[in-house]
């Protein structure tokens, strides 16, 4: 199912974050599934130019989604407000090819950061969605073989971020480790010579098809169906949460949007179980349904929780996201009967 292009046109850059960004990277972009958004050393360091692309390409067979569905204006303004968590200036670079040795490259990145990144670059042990990831690195290793990052990430960009580090991460400063300026270079070649490379491990293409975020019209008014969602949510035998407004922080298109409201439900056995197969599933759960208005329009929307198992790459958990799938969809579809 794609996107109804009239649930996200014309909304400010904060919406689109909050329906297709946040389940992963975070309300305030501090991160969860994906790595933070927010980060100071992060931002010091994007481009605007690579996080449109890392947003449009998103990064083929890894969790982080492709958005064809956005707009240019769309992400132009889900940028502007990612650049609201940070006073740093968008930095520019250009594509001047950093020419380096890239076999003493591929020695210094099996010393220095094949440990976190893979010995091949695909950001992790195995293709970085799995289990096999140190519990203790909160932050995931971004796959730096990937085609999606490649495309994105200009040689200048690779190499200020080895050079600066992410303050706040596992990914620190190589020039504070020891490492040279041309040491660096030379990492620079060797990650680009990854592109000449072909067989990106796609984790699942059954899943990569689901969409992200699942939206259905509702025929009531957004109290209406607020309400209803309580009543499905506790004739389902799930337990209320709670009821959270998201209208408040929003500017001039807080007249047009009536009402933004997240019903927040769970099952405790549910939850229970999940959380010791692994702790991440607090991504999807508890359940969490977004009621909206847009226009005279109204849509009930949630993270796809088959979409999410990507993630794991663990039949156990493959089959609780499907079983999470079913329950969001009988929830709504009694509350919009
Ligand atoms: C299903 C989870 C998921 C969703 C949804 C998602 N991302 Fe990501 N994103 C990730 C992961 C995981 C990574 C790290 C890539 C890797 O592991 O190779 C990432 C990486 C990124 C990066 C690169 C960060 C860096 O350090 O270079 C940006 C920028 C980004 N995402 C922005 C977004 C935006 C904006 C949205 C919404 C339009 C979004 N993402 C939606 C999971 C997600
Ligand atoms: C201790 C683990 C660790 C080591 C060692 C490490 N990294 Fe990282 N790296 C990370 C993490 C985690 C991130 C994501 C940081 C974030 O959230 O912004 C990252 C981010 C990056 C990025 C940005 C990728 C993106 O999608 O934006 C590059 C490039 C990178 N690392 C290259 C390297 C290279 C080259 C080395 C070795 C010289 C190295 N890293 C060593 C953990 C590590």
């Amino acid at each position: 199912m794609a996107l109804p292009s009239q649930a996200l046109a014309g909304h400010e850059g904060e919406h689109i974050y909050i329906q297709n960004c946040a389940a992963c990277h975070g309300y305030n972009g501090n991160g969860g599934m994906g790595v933070p958004l927010s980060l100071p050393d992060f931002l010091a360091t994007a481009s605007n130019d690579y996080l449109f692309k890392t947003i449009r390409n998103g990064r083929p067979g890894r969790v982080m989604p492709a958005f064809k569905n956005l707009s240019d204006d769309d992400l132009d303004s889900l940028i502007n407000y990612i650049r609201t968590w940070s006073d740093s200036i968008p930095p520019k670079y250009s594509n001047k090819i950093i020419k380096g040795d890239a076999a003493h490259g591929n020695t210094l990145f099996q010393q220095h950061c094949a440990s976190c990144h893979g010995k091949k670059g695909t950001g992790g042990p195995g293709t970085g969605v799995t289990m096999s990831r140190p519990r203790s690195l909160p932050i995931l290793a971004p796959a730096l073989n990937n085609p999606g990052f490649l495309a994105s990430a200009s040689d200048e960009m690779i190499k200020r971020t080895l050079i600066k580090g992410r303050n706040g991460t596992p990914m620190v400063s190589f020039l504070d480790k020891g490492l040279s300026e041309q040491d660096i270079d030379d990492i620079v070649s060797f990650i680009r010579s990854y592109e000449a490379q072909s067989g990106v491990e796609i984790a699942s293409t059954e899943t990569e098809e689901e969409p992200v975020v699942i939206i259905v019209e509702s025929p009531y008014s957004v109290e209406e169906t607020v309400n209803n969602l309580k009543n499905a949510v506790s004739s389902m035998n799930f337990r209320l949460i709670r009821v959270q407004n998201l209208d408040s922080g929003l500017t001039a298109e807080a007249e047009e949007d009536k009402g933004q409201v997240i019903v927040y439900s769970c099952n405790f056995n549910l939850l229970d179980q999940a959380l010791k197969v692994d702790p991440r599933v607090g991504l999807f759960l508890p359940c969490r349904v977004t009621v909206s208005q847009h226009g005279d329009k109204v849509f009930v929307m949630y993270t796809n929780p088959k979409r999410m198992r990507v993630i794991f790459n663990n039949s156990e958990l493959n089959e609780m996201c499907t079983d999470m799938k079913e329950v969001y969809e009988e929830m709504i579809d009694e509350a919009l009967l």
